[in-house]
């Protein structure tokens, strides 16, 4: 059995005349960059997260970028962000000028442990980002008070966690500002590139909209300096028809979730991934932990099955940081976790005898 890591194509098969449909009707309105695709995409998005105001942008780097900006967040100020991350969420902050400051994940939950970010508060500090990484809530709870506490901006980085909730609000809501991503593979993926910026605050709309097209809200009248980060209509159309579905594809991934936690349980070397009680995890990416995860990985290749790592070096390890002393220094827990995770296949689609044949050769490994 030949099991991918991800299979766009069952999900896309599914809703291929609807998606095919909108793509044609965007093509006959011969209207490109922000219409009304985008403006009905933006109101649909805000209402589903029961939030006031999105802007679609170009991609998730971008949508935090802008949102720092828009906080006025730059040169001299430090914002706390995990160790452990996809890198966009640290480049974003090096990008607007300002430093970032890692703080360590919890060993269970992969994010953001609140109990460690009291003490790399100082007077430049002015905002935390929490990632929500690989499906799951970070404690939005303790990071609040900590925010209320410090009076720092909190910004929550949804891009693996879209529909998934900390107590009864939805993440990528609880923040000042929060930003996500539609990169294709996401939980709700565009055919492109593309993200957005939610937020409650209509002055950071207001401000996200002109920065994200080229500091202008009326045709040719640029009140602040900008960039070209929209969002364009062919992709908020599609992700228009998407939008229906992610509930059901998130219901699907949970149960996947469900299946591997039961079929995998009992093997003393594989660590599990844990939900907190608060948290409704989306399970954008299914990570167990091993010691043996090198060979366990090349085992499961030679079984036909592909899994990947996320992320295999942790972002203060990365070269392009080298230059930065702030980097040069040891997050343990960063580097345990990019030594052990592997990623199982999850996507809406994936069956039980797959699954069953992904436990199955994981077991045998263990047993050989
Ligand atoms: C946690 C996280 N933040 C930010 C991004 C950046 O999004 P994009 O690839 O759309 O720029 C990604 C994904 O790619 C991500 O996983």
């Amino acid at each position: 059995m030949k099991i991918p890591y991800y299979d766009l194509e069952i999900v896309h098969e599914t809703i291929r005349a609807e998606v095919l449909r909108t793509i044609e009707r965007t093509y006959d309105s011969n209207h490109f960059i922000l219409g009304n695709e985008l403006t009905s995409f933006e109101t649909l998005y805000a209402s589903y997260l029961k939030i006031k105001y999105c802007v679609g942008v170009s991609n998730g780097l971008d949508a935090l970028k802008l949102s720092l900006i828009a906080l006025g967040i730059g040169r001299g100020d430090e914002v706390i962000v995990p160790s452990n991350t996809f890198i966009a969420t640290i480049l974003a902050i090096e990008l607007v000028g300002a430093t970032p400051v890692l703080v360590e994940p919890d060993i269970k939950t992969y994010n953001l442990d609140p109990t460690r970010i009291e003490c790399k508060i100082n007077s430049k500090t002015k905002a935390i980002i929490a990632v929500h990484l690989y499906g799951q809530p970070a404690d939005m709870t303790a990071i609040r008070n900590i925010a209320i506490r410090y009076d720092l901006k909190i910004i929550e980085d949804n891009a693996q966690s879209p529909g998934a909730y900390w107590g009864d609000e939805m993440t990528g809501s609880i923040g000042d500002i929060n930003a996500t991503s539609f990169y294709p593979a996401k939980n709700l993926g565009a055919l492109g590139d593309s993200g957005a910026i939610m937020t409650n605050d209509s002055a950071l709309y207001e401000r996200c909209k002109k920065l994200s097209n080229y500091g202008s809200k009326e045709k040719y009248i640029h009140e602040i300096i900008g960039f070209n980060n929209r969002m364009d209509e062919l992709q908020a159309a599609v992700l228009k028809v998407k939008l229906k579905y992610l509930d059901d594809w998130n219901l699907k991934r949970r149960q996947i979730a469900k299946s591997y936690i039961e079929l995998l349980s009992g093997l003393s070397d594989i660590v599990l991934p844990y939900s907190h009680p608060k948290a409704h995890h989306v399970y954008h990416i299914f990570v167990i932990r091993s010691s043996r995860r090198d060979s366990l990985k090349e085992h499961l290749a030679s079984c036909g099955i592909s899994t990947l790592i996320h992320y295999p070096i942790p972002p203060h390890r990365q070269q392009a940081f080298s230059d930065k002393s702030y980097y040069n220094q040891s997050f343990p827990i960063a580097e345990e976790l990019a030594d052990t995770v592997l990623s199982l296949p999850l996507f809406p689609g994936l069956t039980d005898p797959q699954i069953e044949y992904v436990c199955d050769k994981i077991r045998s490994f263990y047993h050989e």
